[in-house]
Order: structure tokens, then sequence, then C-alpha cells
């Protein structure tokens, strides 16, 4: 399989294929994520929970999603690679979004940016396409306003809510966006939005009918600790076999079983002899030596 590109995801949607879209926020989660097949990685600011324990994703910085959006992009080789553009660094000035957006890109090894907002954002996702960075939207609970929403809750509700939801996507995609997430929101509006849209939609927790679905690596896979969102399938839990091995590890470190012959070195016979000489005083007797030291001393047949 190539590298995926905006023109593959744009035939999935026509073809009614679904997307498969899941956050990553380092080197190993990127190769995970890539080897599992996913069209797009997401670098979501989410990571601010879910790697850096904040409360909420707002105090995340332009400089640290920068640092992990590089790391995934060493790690990644086939997925389509998306920056979220993280609190403040959108909402306050068009060219200050610009600018940013372009960093995603130089130096975060971005394919494209994701932002959070409907039509208050429509200048922000012009300016944005319009020097040629593929730009996603979020629409519905959108994170980063948790606190005006009145906490993370289903939004487009009512009639007039999933309407101005439906406004608002209808606007994301005449400026310009290439795909919009909707998050927390009923099923059955996420899919009318997903047929009247030519864009396809990416869902969490927002049902089927979208023309992809988009889930956060540690919730996948059971490894935050902190909530379990209703929308949230865990496919693994790996928190505890994780903990189990680092705790073998501990008690193994403990009891002076680990490391064993097969993780220490070699030295040649010839050259121990002489760093004894050399350095080890006389009443330095080799029963004081660890037990893998004398073990080494009795075989030194191989050298390191
Ligand atoms: O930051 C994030 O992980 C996201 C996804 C939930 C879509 O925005």
């Amino acid at each position: 399989m190539g590298k995926v590109s905006l023109l593959d995801l744009q035939k999935k949607k026509e073809a009614g294929q679904p997307i498969t879209m899941l956050t990553a926020y380092d080197y190993p989660g990127a190769k995970l994520v890539d080897q599992a097949g996913a069209d797009i990685i997401l670098v979501g600011d989410s990571l601010a929970m879910t790697v850096l324990g904040h409360p909420s994703t707002v105090t995340v910085t332009m400089e640290e999603m920068l640092h992990h959006c590089r790391a995934v992009a060493r790690g990644t080789s086939q997925a389509f690679l998306v920056g979220d553009m993280p609190f403040m660094s959108y909402q306050a000035e068009v060219a200050e979004a610009v600018r940013n957006a372009g960093r995603f890109i130089k130096e975060g090894g971005m394919e494209a940016v994701k932002l959070e907002g409907g039509r208050e954002m429509v200048a922000v996702v012009q300016a944005i396409a319009r020097v040629g960075i593929p730009i996603m939207g979020h629409l519905g609970l959108t994170p980063q306003t948790t606190t005006k929403l009145g906490g993370y809750k289903v939004q487009a509700t009512t009639a007039t809510t999933a309407t101005r939801l439906w406004e608002d996507a209808l606007m994301l995609e005449e400026a310009g966006c290439f795909a919009i997430v909707l998050e927390a929101i009923p099923a059955p509006v996420a899919e009318v939005v997903t047929k009247k849209l030519t864009i396809p939609t990416i869902g969490i927790g927002a049902g089927v009918g979208c023309a992809g679905q988009v889930l956060v690596f540690h919730d996948v896979l059971g490894l935050y600790d902190k909530f379990v969102p209703k929308f949230v399938k865990q496919y693994a839990n790996l928190w505890q076999p994780i903990v189990t091995a680092l705790e073998s590890y501990c008690q193994e470190v403990t009891a002076g079983t680990f490391p064993t012959a097969d993780h220490s070195f070699k030295m040649d016979e010839a050259e121990w002899g002489k760093f004894k000489e050399m350095v080890i005083p006389p009443e330095y007797h080799p029963s004081t030596l660890s037990r893998v030291a004398m073990s080494e001393v009795k075989k030194m047949k191989v050298r390191i």
C-alpha cells in the first residue's frame, strides 16, 4: 500500500468505503497505527490529556504539538497525517492562524491541519486553504470550548442546534475543508450532514452514518485512566498487562535475577587478567564479585 492521499480519502467517501482515522502522539504509536492500516493519523490535541496528563486540551502549546508531530511523522509511512491546531493558535488572528498552520507542515511534518469551530472559523479556513494547506474541520462537541458548551455533552440535540450544525458543516465545506470531524452528535443528524456534504465526515460518537470514524489511541487500547466516554469502544485493555510486566521487572531487579548472563557483555580472558592486575587490589577477593560477573569470568570464551 502506498501513501494515502487526499484523493484516496475523497474516493473512499464517494465509493461508500469507510475512512479509518486514529490518533497517535509519538513514534511507536504512529508505527502501530500505520501498521494497522489506518487511512489517517491525527496528532490530536487530546495528547494534552492522554499523554501530558492535563485535565483538558486547552493548555497544550504549539511547541508541544510540533514536538509530537515530528515524532509521529518519523513513525508513519502510509497514513495521511493531520496535525491538530491547539487552542489560541488560530482564534485570535487570521494571519497568525495561517503561519501556525504552516508550521505544522514545515516543522511538524504534517500534511494537513485540523481546527475546531463552525461559521466563526470560515475566514480562517479560507485563508489556510488559500495558501494550499489542506484543512479539516471539527463540529459538535469541540473539546477546546467545553467550558462554553457546559462540559463534555452531546451536541446538536434540538432541531435548532442540529440545523445550526448542518449549516456550519456546509459553510466549512464551502470555505475549503477537505473533511469534517463530527463529535458527539445524534447519529441521524450526522448521517444527514454526511449525505448533504461532498467531502467526508469523520465521526466520533456520531454513529455509523459518517464517511469515516476516529478514536483516540489511548481509549482504544485502554491506556487512559481518567474516564471512558460512552462512544469509545476499548478494543484492548493494556493497562494491567503493562503494569504486570513492569512489576515483574522491578521484582527481578530486587531479587537479583535480572540481568542474567544473556543480558550481559563478556570480556576476553587475557584482557580480564590484565585488568584485574591493573585495578583490582589483592584484597578484592573474586567471591565479592557479583554472580553474573563471576559466571562471565569463568566462561570468558566469547568477546563482546
Ligand atoms: O484531539 C483529538 O484527539 C481529536 C479527536 C477526538 C477527533 O480532536
